[in-house]
């Protein structure tokens, strides 16, 4: 295993539509797997798409822990969070109209956050590198971070997703002036 360099925003890689994999459960897909998880704990993410670490591969992984929703029933907090998956050859399905504006970060733009406007109720599908079938329903942080995770695929950054860009600020200045937010 080994810590992986992140490409930044302005290197092509981010900026390309990544292929399909072929066979998930490849030796070589098994390697980047791991080396993804690796780097993504490593840098304290909850997400990495493949083209981060300069791979164009429809290769995710992410997680959303438990504790960012209050107020759930048990039954609406499961669709709300999600071990640690990883996701190969990703789709997305949008349920509904509904849709949430939500902080995102991305370790491609470091040490910024946006606000970005998403459906919140997807459902996605796909497959992980043991070869078995994932299919979720997710709300909320978790359909959030799928959804950004899967725009790295289709060389999309968060900052294309945004409706003003005037909330595309420094994480420093975010401590000063959004008193609200942790
Ligand atoms: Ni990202």
């Amino acid at each position: 295993m080994a810590i992986l360099k992140i490409a930044r925003m302005g290197h092509p890689v981010l900026a390309t539509v990544a292929e399909a994999v072929s066979d998930p459960t490849a030796p070589e897909v098994r390697r980047l797997v791991a080396d993804m998880l690796e780097t993504m704990i490593d840098a304290n993410g909850a997400g990495l798409a493949a083209p981060q670490v300069h791979v164009p591969w429809r290769v995710v992984v992410f997680q959303a822990p438990a504790g960012r929703e209050e107020g759930l029933s048990e039954e609406e907090r499961f669709d709300h969070t999600a071990p640690l998956t990883v996701l190969i050859n990703p789709e997305i399905e949008v349920i509904g109209e509904a849709r949430e504006a939500g902080w995102e970060g991305c370790l491609s733009l470091p040490g910024l956050q946006g606000l970005v406007e998403r459906p919140s109720h997807i459902r996605y599908r796909g497959v992980d590198h043991e070869g078995h079938r994932i299919e979720r329903v997710a709300k909320g942080f978790h359909a959030r971070v799928v959804q950004h995770e899967c725009d790295h695929l289709d060389g999309v950054l968060y900052p294309e997703r945004m409706g003003d860009l005037k909330k595309l600020i420094f994480e420093t200045e975010a401590r000063h002036w959004l008193p609200d937010k942790e």
